[in-house]
């Protein structure tokens, strides 16, 4: 079976710079099952699942809290660094699960395997 071409989440300039996103890993999913985050030009998604209780880090949906650096889950407060997704404080456990993607020119690309997690 041939394997999907990537797909355009959103634009760069879509997401925030120092901020984050909702996004999804299929168009017609009911919820943001991704978070897109940037600093500058460089731009990090994980997937929209907290390890502490498995709980959504959205505050309302599509909408995250990021302050100083620090990705916060809306549930009980943890922070995750932006950069790799550890856990810096509070109930996170080991981090937040990378999703894959690529940036091709200005645009977020998640790449086909993402769909199959
Ligand atoms: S579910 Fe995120 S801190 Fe508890």
């Amino acid at each position: 079976m041939p394997t999907p071409p990537p797909r355009r989440l959103c634009a760069i300039d879509d997401v925030p710079d120092g901020g984050a996103i909702g996004a999804a890993t299929r168009p017609d999913a009911s919820f943001f099952d991704l978070i897109v985050l940037r600093r500058g030009r460089a731009v990090f998604a994980y997937y929209n699942e907290c390890p502490h209780a498995g709980r959504a880090l959205d505050w309302s949906p599509g909408r995250f809290l990021v302050k100083d650096g620090l990705l916060v889950c809306a549930a009980h407060g943890a922070t995750f660094a932006v950069e790799d997704g550890r856990c810096r404080a509070g109930p996170g456990g080991g981090g937040l699960v990378a999703a894959p993607i690529r940036v091709d020119g200005e645009d977020v690309l998640l790449l086909a395997d993402a769909e199959a997690t």
